[in-house]
């Protein structure tokens, strides 16, 4: 039987709890959140099971606060911690959510050794680290979920631009998932049609912009962060790991010299299958993107330096 734990009941957690229902990726979901949150938990639960009966799944959907209800989970995704407010940077959330991801990390090692971790808490680069750092959780299971996100945003504003359909756009953004990440030009094609045939240096730098700020432009506008898309891009890569697909998708790898970086999470483009991160692609980048990619690291950095001393 597979099961999957939600660490957060919240947006991100109910949305993805109802793509995995309704995909019925897993028999069992496990919507996790703290005590004072668990009533709500179980009722989003129950509304959920009780969909299934219109939509045509039979999945379980356990509400809970307790870390037991969790045990033997093949996936973990968690989003516990506070998303952003309209004003306020990644950095800013730091010193709550870090708390928060550590007691989440020391749960998980006691609870669910064996699963595949999805990070989506923000600041995204640095609570996976956390993670990673505090439960020495082997590098190949464990991935942060941005560049799914950041790419699906990048392929929608350029089908936008260029008037054709989103599904053939293809288009990859790497790096840290802030505004210093590295939406890939030179990988970027509609249908194997170089994008830049399609769409004008002035458009796509535009582009290219916007989509780097893309999470504080939904956050603007709704006073939180989103969580459609960042749910799907995490089941994306649940159902890469769970079927083996052997996906090529950007996700928060911990590096070990790849792209010359080492010690640290970043968003580069990842084999998933059943063995997890089973490759990191170390494809070809401009010089200019390299530079991108150069700066987005010390970003990077700068937020695990934080960590580190807190
Ligand atoms: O607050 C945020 O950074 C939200 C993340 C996202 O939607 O990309």
């Amino acid at each position: 039987m597979t099961k999957i734990a939600l660490i957060g009941a919240g947006n991100i957690g109910g949305e993805l709890a109802a793509a995995i229902a309704r995909r019925e990726l897993a028999e069992h979901v496990v919507l996790f959140d703290i005590p004072q949150k668990e009533s709500f938990a179980k009722g989003k639960a129950l509304d959920l099971e009780q969909n299934g009966a219109i939509e045509g799944y039979d999945t379980k959907v356990t509400g809970t606060s307790k870390w037991e209800d969790c045990a033997g989970s093949d996936v973990l995704i968690v989003t516990a911690g506070i998303p952003r407010k309209p004003g306020q940077d990644r950095k800013d959330i730091i010193g709550t959510n870090l708390p928060i991801i550590r007691n989440v990390a020391d749960n998980a090692k006691l609870h669910c050794p064996n699963a595949f971790v999805i990070v989506i808490s923000n600041p995204l680069d640095a609570m996976v680290y956390e993670f990673m750092k505090r439960t020495s959780w082997p590098r190949e299971k464990i991935v942060g979920m941005a560049g799914v996100l950041d790419s699906a945003r990048f392929q929608l504003f350029l089908a936008r631009e260029a008037n054709v359909s989103v599904k053939d756009v293809r288009a990859m953004v790497l790096g840290g998932h802030g505004d210093q990440m590295v939406p890939v030009a030179s990988a970027c094609t509609i249908n194997g049609v170089p994008a830049s045939q399609l769409v004008a240096d002035d458009k796509f730098n535009a582009i290219v912009d916007r989509t780097r700020k893309g999470g504080g432009e939904i956050v603007g506008l709704m006073g939180t962060s989103a969580y459609y898309a960042p749910a799907l891009s995490a089941v994306a890569m649940a159902e890469a790991y769970l079927h083996d697909q052997k996906r090529l998708l950007a996700s928060a790898a911990y590096l070990s010299g790849e792209y010359g970086y080492s010690g640290f999470f970043m968003g580069v483009p990842t084999i998933i299958g059943r063995g997890g991160v089973e490759k990191i692609l170390e494809i070809a980048l401009t010089d200019a993107e390299k530079k991108m990619l150069a700066d987005s690291a010390v970003a990077v950095k700068e937020i695990v330096d934080i960590v580190n001393a807190g």
